[in-house]
């Protein structure tokens, strides 16, 4: 089984962009939580950071788009090169739509569910998607406490994925660590992010082996 770690550079320097993104390259990919203190009650960054980032990184960006009207700003992160671009459930009328624009761009298209959204009404537009984001924590911050009350969410997507024969990546994002990891992996998630734990290690790339070989140990 696939086991994909992207760390979040919500926990990384900065100031020291470049020089942290040279510190994950054994990582899958980059995760990159773009707030805008409406959806979430937080802020980071925006589209001019991401085209940035997509010229320095060496590996490809996975972005979170906390944000309401994802539809005036997904397609621009496409457009930026990004390999992924996931938008929340709760921001969109149609996310069908955005998501086949997305797709159209040459863009994987990912679905983002906040811990207290139902997952039922996704799983039959599941064709839709290359991924879909479990937040086991409320979006907005890093260095929260997993929420294993998500778990039921990612057992009924990993039934529904094997069922369908679909390749659509199963993520989980927030208070993953080599504790956490397990229970989302036992459930069926294959892509993990983690912030802290990661950046917060006196070495990321080992924290990244040692995550890769606890999720399916
Ligand atoms: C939270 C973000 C996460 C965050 C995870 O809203 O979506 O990506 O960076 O951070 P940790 O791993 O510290 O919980
Ligand atoms: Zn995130």
């Amino acid at each position: 089984m696939a086991t994909r770690i992207n760390p979040s550079i919500l926990a990384a320097d900065f100031a020291n962009f470049e020089r942290e993104l040279g510190r994950i390259r054994t990582a899958d990919l980059v995760h990159v939580d773009i707030m805008d203190n409406h959806f979430v009650p937080n802020l980071t960054f925006g589209l001019a950071m991401v085209q940035r980032l997509q010229q320095v990184s060496p590996l490809p960006l996975d972005i979170h788009l906390m944000i309401d009207d994802p539809d005036r700003w997904a397609p621009d992160y496409a457009e930026a090169g990004a390999y992924s671009v996931t938008f929340h459930a709760e921001a969109v009328a149609d996310p069908v739509a955005l998501a086949r624009k997305l797709r159209s761009m040459g863009a994987r298209a990912g679905i983002a569910l906040k811990p207290g959204t139902a997952v039922e009404p996704y799983l039959e537009l599941l064709p839709e998607f290359d991924q879909v984001l479990v937040m086991t924590v409320e979006p907005g911050f890093g260095g929260q406490s997993f929420m294993a009350s998500t778990m039921p969410k990612l057992e009924m997507l990993s039934a529904a994925v094997r069922r369908t024969g679909l390749d659509v990546w199963l993520q989980v994002d927030g208070g993953i660590t080599e504790q956490t990891i397990v229970a989302a992996a036992e459930a069926g998630a294959d892509t993990f992010v983690a912030g802290s734990s990661v950046f917060g290690a006196a070495d990321p790339a080992e924290q990244i082996a040692r995550l890769r070989a606890t999720a399916h140990s």
